[in-house]
């Protein structure tokens, strides 16, 4: 069965047997039936690099549905199936006048594997907007809620990429919205920059969401036009004295201060200012607009896309000794 279809960065391999689950006594069923060693879990398969056949069963997660949870005249709790798709459920929340999730419109991906890496954007991170998750245990088949102080939230992020992985699958996620008096993320410039040209003095929701959809829409490319799985590395975190030296060699470098002694560096400024801005090896190359994006023209294979990013890591680590970290998880 080939995986092409099933990850974003639409590479070809094979798995050797493929299941779609669509409620919650389906997957106990299958993992049931499977040794938890033989297992290889899937949801919008959009931040990972497949470098070669998977000898495994591969279970889809299609758990879908949207369900209200409580409600009171400020705040909705919703929860929703770890199958559905993350930008759908944000446009179902922008059309029932739902806050807290605009700055994370058009994020590809599925709503069950946001809290693994705490998906973020311009100015908002999933954690804002997480009420709780359950999961279910492959071990023992049962499942577990968990809080936002257990799921261990950090920069792209959680407890389920650490202590817990591999333990648990995601289910379902409970959202914590808001129905008024909603709490706008504007700081980011570009967010700015497009409600200006607009001329949006107070903007809603949707205006958000909209200005939000064109940025990602001018720098980051579509996944079903050219494969890619988004922000290939995290943005390294360096300390002060690290970066006091590089400032000195490159007084134009973007930063942001993230705690005392932690400095934030744009990885795709660092690529770009490499020379490494559409960088192309075979099929498998650097996005022509965003540098820190890794895209498959057609033809690369996962093995092709992973040798392009140790050659960046590489050339980055000469050039400032600073090591990327990948963000998306290769298999
Ligand atoms: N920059 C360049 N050249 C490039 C790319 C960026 O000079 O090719 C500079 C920009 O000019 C800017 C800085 O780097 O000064 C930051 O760029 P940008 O605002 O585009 O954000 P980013 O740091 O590259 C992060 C997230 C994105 C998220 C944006 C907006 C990570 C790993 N990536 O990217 O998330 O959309 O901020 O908040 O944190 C993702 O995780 O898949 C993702 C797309």
């Amino acid at each position: 069965f080939s995986l092409k279809e099933y990850n974003t960065f639409g590479v070809d391999v094979m798995a050797r047997k493929f299941i779609s689950v669509h409620q919650t006594n389906e997957l106990r069923d299958v993992l049931q039936q499977a040794y938890a060693s033989d297992i290889f879990v899937l949801g919008g398969g959009s931040n990972m690099l497949l470098t070669k056949d998977i000898n495994k069963t591969v279970i889809h997660i299609g758990l879908k549905g949207i369900e209200l949870i409580s409600e009171n005249p400020n705040e909705v709790i919703l929860k929703v199936g770890a199958g559905e798709n993350w930008h759908q459920f944000v446009l179902y929340c922008i059309e029932k006048g739902y806050g807290g999730l605009e700055n994370l419109s058009l994020i590809p991906g599925n709503v069950g594997t946001a809290p693994v890496q705490n998906i973020g954007a311009y100015g908002v991170e999933l954690k804002d907007s997480f009420e709780s998750c359950e999961a279910m245990r492959i071990q023992t088949l049962e499942v577990d809620t968990f809080s936002a102080e257990q799921c261990e939230f950090g920069y792209r992020n959680s407890v389920f990429k650490n202590k817990l992985k591999g333990e648990y699958i995601i289910t379902s996620v409970n959202f914590k919205l808001s129905k008024k008096n909603h709490k706008l993320s504007t700081s980011y410039g570009a967010i700015q920059a497009e409600l200006d040209k607009h001329k949006i003095k107070e903007p809603t929701i949707r205006n958000i969401s909209n200005a939000v959809v064109n940025i990602r829409q001018q720098k980051l490319p579509d996944p079903r036009e050219l494969g890619n799985s988004g922000s290939f590395f995290k943005n390294p975190v360096i300390t002060e004295s690290e970066f006091k030296k590089l400032q000195k060699q490159f007084p134009e470098m973007p930063f942001y201060a993230i705690h005392a002694n932690q400095i934030k560096i744009p990885a795709g400024w660092l690529i770009d200012q490499a020379g490494l801005k559409g960088y192309r090896k075979g099929d498998a190359a650097v996005h022509k607009n965003q540098a820190l994006v890794l895209v498959n023209y057609g033809g690369a294979t996962g093995q092709e896309i992973l040798a392009l990013s140790k050659e960046i890591q590489e050339k980055i680590y000469n050039k400032y000794k600073i090591k990327l970290e990948a963000e998306v998880n290769i298999f």
